[in-house]
């Protein structure tokens, strides 16, 4: 049962104050992703589809190549801006399934799971096939995404709807949790981040649709691309069975 559409926009989730704490809770493996995109680019040009605050757009430009980028939220190129370097970029504000850039790019990529902010297939694909339309012949299109498997593993049934929770970060003098229900029909999942301070209690919502790594395969495969490499993180570690995530590289 997705959230209630009155009280809750999915386009909103990445609004000022979401945007504002963006960066304080980096992944740690940024440095490993931009060697490996950096080595996937050539010379470039470079286009990263919902390219938020530039965690990784920025330090990729920075070493020598031209990135561009395309961003729902004003709030995230925002923070992105206000950063060394961020005014060089080139962002275009706009859906990523739709926007249309007039340059073709060596690399097309799509990181930490932001394909599956798109909430239906059909949009995936159309996403899909907008990152095969700005590829040079030679190009290639990263994804960067979970394995939806492992979320299995924190579900509970309530009422027939399939949920769970999940502590994300437990310290003194903060807590954070994540709740959420998840549809296997529509693969959506709606939930919401929660953090508990001092100071109160921060709800921040958001609503996916996850993707299994055989079904983007075939949505590369309806934009006319193939799976040239697939691992399971950005140093190459090997994808298998026991993967909680995916680095997959397409090309024509
Ligand atoms: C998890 S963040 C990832 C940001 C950045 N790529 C990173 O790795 O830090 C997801 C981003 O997708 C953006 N987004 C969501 N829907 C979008 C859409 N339809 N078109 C473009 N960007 C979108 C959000 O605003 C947000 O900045």
């Amino acid at each position: 049962m997705p959230f209630d559409a009155m009280s809750f926009d999915p386009r909103t989730s990445f609004g000022p104050m979401v945007a504002a704490t963006y960066d304080e809770q980096p992944t740690g493996d940024e440095e490993a992703a931009v060697a490996r995109l950096a080595q996937l680019a050539g010379d470039g040009p470079a286009l990263e589809l919902a390219i938020g605050t530039g965690r990784i757009a920025l330090p990729l430009a920075a070493t020598g190549l031209r990135v561009d980028g395309i961003e729902l939220s004003q709030s995230m190129i925002e923070q992105l801006r206000a950063k060394p370097g961020g005014d060089a970029l080139a962002v275009t504000c706009g859906d990523m399934a739709v926007v249309e850039l007039p340059d073709r790019y060596r690399l097309v990529y799509i990181v930490f799971n932001s394909l599956m902010n798109l909430l239906t297939q059909d949009e995936q694909v159309e996403c899909v096939a907008n990152a095969a339309r700005h590829l040079t012949d030679d190009g290639v299109f990263v994804v960067e995404n979970v394995v939806p498997d492992p979320m299995y593993g924190l579900r509970q049934e309530r009422d027939g709807i399939d949920q769970y929770v999940d502590a994300m970060h437990i310290a003194a003098d903060r807590v954070s949790v994540e709740a959420g229900r998840f549809d296997r029909v529509t693969q959506r999942v709606d939930k919401c981040h929660i953090g508990f301070t001092g100071e109160g209690i921060q709800l921040h919502p958001l609503a996916l649709r996850y993707v299994w790594p055989s079904e983007l395969d075939l949505m590369a495969r309806l934009a006319g691309l193939r799976l040239r490499a697939r691992w399971g993180g950005w140093s190459g570690e090997p994808f298998d069975a026991r993967s909680v995530r995916h680095v997959s590289v397409y090309g024509r």
